[in-house]
């Protein structure tokens, strides 16, 4: 069920080797990582003001990139197997492009801000490989738009990029390229995300501060539904679009900037809003923000008793409420959440498709897996995946 996993050396060793075959042999490389992230709870909220609570974690996008003296990237995917090349002055997005839409984006963004400008034109030879699975839901986009901004900052700007304009980067990208209208927490999580910690993200700012990220006696349970996310992206500029319609009627009678202005206190105002999907939307909005803030204290305090039952809640929320879960979501939360050595099990992500994560006693993983799996292929005919990984440090360069 779980595959074997190729180790760091054993990829930095075949990004090295496929380099030399397909790009010829070039000046020394340097190898680059972007993680992916998982969000423990505060979903569908970034883009409300919200707190959430994401980390970053050790499986994501690995780079291999050097210098050439040909004045264009040449850039290659080991995942896609897929090798492209653009001169300088970088184009516009053009959807035959692409993945390769991603450095263009990424770079054009931090070029127009300036940087870069003493090494204009720099060629760059790029090969990139992910161990994310491939639309999981863990943000395997704004990793690779992270990996390529540590790049450019390496190799192009002397290292002075600093790292909100790295995150900056890829949210643009998501936004005018891809016309996806994310948040900022995956690319601020893969920015700044650090070994052992989940991080309190409050996007009204944006600012971050550090939790350590211990569970004792538990381990998280990454649970790959492995659904193609089909409807994704048009239902997640639906849900953000009602999300601003509720927010203008309300701001009628109130002077808030975001849905997540509001408290508990404050839930009696939604009654102003006529349309009961968009009512609901903005409760769940309104109270996965107090879930947040719950969580927190929960795991500052080691109450892994709590903290799944407030992963239950807001995995019910967004299936009843936010409506962003499915079948196939439903059907591996639901198995994980009758497990008896799991604390609780929610979505990650935006949903529709996609992982869910679990909190798992330690002892308990294997049969968790084992049972899981076979209630969750009995009701869907789909073979889940099961990941563990650890939480791990940004965006960085990390061989010389
Ligand atoms: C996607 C987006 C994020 C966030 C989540 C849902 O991952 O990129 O900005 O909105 O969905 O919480």
């Amino acid at each position: 069920m779980t595959k074997a996993r190729e180790n760091k050396g054993q990829i930095l060793d075949r990004l090295s080797r496929v380099m030399d075959q397909k790009m010829g042999l070039g000046p020394e490389g340097k190898f680059f990582f972007a993680p992916s992230r998982i969000n423990l709870i505060g979903e569908h909220i970034d883009y409300n003001g919200g707190q959430v609570f994401p980390c970053a974690i050790t499986i994501g996008t690995y780079g291999l990139a050097r210098p050439n003296d040909l004045g264009k990237l040449r850039l290659g995917s080991l995942n896609l197997k897929t090798f492209g090349e653009v001169a300088y002055p970088l184009p516009d997005y053009d959807n035959q492009r692409g993945w390769i839409n991603y450095p263009i984006g990424v770079f054009r963004y931090l070029e127009d801000l300036g940087y870069g400008q003493e090494k204009k034109g720099q060629g760059l030879d790029i090969l990139i490989y992910g161990n994310i699975p491939n639309g999981a839901g863990l943000s395997s986009s704004s990793s690779i738009e992270l990996l390529f901004a540590v790049i450019f900052d390496h190799f192009l700007a002397g290292g002075k990029v600093d790292r909100m304009d790295m995150v900056r980067s890829g949210v643009w990208c998501e936004n005018e390229f891809f016309g996806l209208h994310t948040g900022i927490m995956d690319q601020y999580v893969i920015g700044f995300g650090k070994k052992d910690y989940a991080m309190v993200l409050d996007t009204s700012v944006p600012s971050h501060t550090y939790v350590p990220f211990e569970l004792k006696g538990a381990r998280i349970v990454i649970m790959n539904t492995r659904k193609p996310r089909a409807l994704k992206d048009s239902k997640y500029n639906e849900r953000r679009s009602e999300c601003e319609k509720a927010l203008n009627i309300l701001r009628k009678d109130r002077d808030i900037r975001h849905l997540c202005d509001l408290g508990k206190e404050d839930l009696p105002l939604l009654e102003k809003i006529r349309d009961t999907t968009m009512r609901k939307r903005a409760k769940y909005v309104v109270e996965e923000n107090i879930r947040v803030k719950e969580a927190v204290q929960a795991l500052k305090d080691q109450d892994l008793v709590k903290l799944g039952r407030i992963l239950r809640a807001g995995n019910k929320a967004l299936r009843e409420e936010y409506e962003v879960t499915g079948p196939e979501l439903d059907a591996i939360t639901g198995a994980a959440n009758a497990h008896p050595d799991c604390y609780g099990a929610r979505m990650t992500g935006a949903g529709f498709g996609g992982c869910a994560i679990a909190i798992v006693k330690e002892g308990a993983i294997e049969d968790f897996k084992a049972r899981v799996g076979s209630a969750y292929k009995k009701e869907t005919g789909r073979e889940g995946e099961f990941i563990i990984s650890e939480v791990g440090d940004g965006a960085r360069l990390i061989e010389e």
